[in-house]
């Protein structure tokens, strides 16, 4: 397996964030998942004039790595346009529950370029996942 970087993550996520369709928020967001394989899948999200089509980057970047047969992810680098740390909403952290393992981790970077790094069971503790059913 590669060794994950995370500056490196963070800058492929603020790449990411160049792509954002944002015209009704106007918050961009930018994510970048590595897979085991040391693959990296971004994302941006994508609004909707309907409001509740809106995708999140970090489903955006998780379910074209999925589309593309790959379901074996490390790590997640996520930034957003208000310079403060942005944390994976609810849904996120849900769909990641789906496909990556307790130790799958999360970083957030800060407009200084700041980390935090989290796992994603730190995130989502006590989660509902397919092995539930
Ligand atoms: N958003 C994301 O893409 N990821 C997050 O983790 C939080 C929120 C997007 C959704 C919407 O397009 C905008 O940010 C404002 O909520």
């Amino acid at each position: 397996m590669k060794k994950i970087n995370e500056k490196e993550l963070v800058r492929e996520a603020r790449k990411a964030m160049e792509r954002s369709y944002s015209p009704y928020s106007g918050f961009s967001v930018g994510a970048a998942l590595i897979d085991t394989e040391g693959r990296i899948y971004h994302g941006a999200n994508i609004e909707n004039a309907s409001f509740t089509p809106t995708c999140c980057a970090e489903r955006v970047a998780i379910f074209k790595a999925v589309s593309e047969g790959v379901k074996d992810f490390s790590a997640i680098a996520i930034v957003g346009s208000g310079g403060n740390f942005t944390a994976p909403c609810g849904v996120c952290r849900q769909v990641m529950r789906e496909f990556c393992s307790d130790d799958f981790e999360i970083y957030l970077a800060d407009k200084n370029d700041n980390i935090k790094k989290y796992t994603l069971a730190e995130l989502f503790p006590e989660s509902f996942g397919p092995d539930d059913l």
